[in-house]
């Protein structure tokens, strides 16, 4: 466990790239990775230089999965160091991720397998290379996905390509990945960089704190039934208003409403605050 900078960080106008850094290992995550990512989630976490999180990968892959060797094999005599490592593991691709403050997009530039579907799947946004590969390859070596692996596909997938994807073991490229949800759009390799962070830097133009509480409220929803979802969405919406420091609604209606500077069913309104989000 003695490598070093196993993922590496460049914000540009605001826009965070983390990038796993194992090429020569297809950048499947060693028990280093997990300590180092985690540490870079909760630094940008609180850096108002970065407002939007990228995840990609060097080199040709976006990450293949656990590090079999690293995690799997030369951990299996040592119990808590195993179990230290899989908790921060699980913590950072699906909790931390999950509800990161900011809007993260998984830019899967090459393979993705097993593992790696976590963290796809707990970002808010996800836009892959037409050459891409994926696959949920845990089967073909004789192990089911698990460390919330198959939840996350169950979630995201539609019931029949999840149970297919995860039985059978076949890979499908980035355009098969947008046909089938698991992403929001494919595009050439040579576009994929600028096309994602075009799009983050969308999203840095709509007010952060109203983006926040929507992905927590889609995200907590799902497991609520109707009665909870409205006492649930009531609070929430009085909570954004407490926590709003840019008083986005305010804004968003004397521009529409007063100046008539813009319609909401066509965009946005302008920001006037360019803070953070708390
Ligand atoms: N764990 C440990 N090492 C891995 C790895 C993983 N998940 N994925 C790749 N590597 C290593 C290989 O062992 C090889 O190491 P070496 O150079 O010391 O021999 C190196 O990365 C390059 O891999 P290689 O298989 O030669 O590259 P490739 O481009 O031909 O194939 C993959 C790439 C990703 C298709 C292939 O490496 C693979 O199937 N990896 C396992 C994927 C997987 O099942 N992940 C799920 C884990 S939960």
């Amino acid at each position: 466990m003695s490598e070093a900078n196993t993922v590496t960080v460049q914000i540009e106008d605001a826009v965070a790239i983390v990038t796993l850094n194992r090429p020569a290992k297809r950048n499947a995550m060693s028990p280093t990775l997990h300590l180092e990512m985690a540490d870079v989630l909760e630094k940008l976490r609180y850096e108002p230089a970065s407002r939007v999180l990228i995840i990609t990968g060097a080199g040709e892959s976006f990450c293949a999965g656990m590090d079999l060797k690293q995690f799997f094999m030369d951990l299996k005599d040592n119990p808590p160091e195993f179990d230290r490592i899989f908790r921060i593991a699980t913590e950072w691709r699906f909790r931390t991720l999950r509800y990161y403050p900011k809007p993260t997009i998984a830019m899967v530039n090459g393979y993705c397998f097993g593992g790696a579907f976590t963290q796809v799947c707990a970002c808010d946004f996800a836009i892959a290379a037409d050459e891409a590969l994926f696959g949920l390859s845990e089967v073909n070596w004789g192990i089911l996905p698990g460390g919330i692996v198959a939840w996350n596909v169950a979630q995201v997938l539609n019931f029949r390509d999840a149970l297919y994807y995860a039985m059978t073991g076949d890979t499908f490229d980035g355009k098969k990945a947008r046909e089938i949800g698991f992403v929001n759009r494919s595009v050439p390799l040579s576009e994929l960089r600028q096309a994602t962070i075009a799009f983050a830097k969308k999203l840095m133009e709509k007010s952060p704190a109203a983006m926040r509480y929507t992905k927590e409220a889609i995200r907590a929803v799902r497991f609520m039934n109707e009665p909870q979802a409205n006492d649930y969405l009531s609070a929430k919406s009085d909570a954004l208003r407490l926590g709003d420091k840019e008083k986005s609604r305010e804004q968003g209606m004397t521009q529409f409403l007063d100046e008539k500077s813009y319609r909401p069913g066509f965009g946005h309104f302008k920001r006037k605050a360019s803070q953070p989000a708390k």
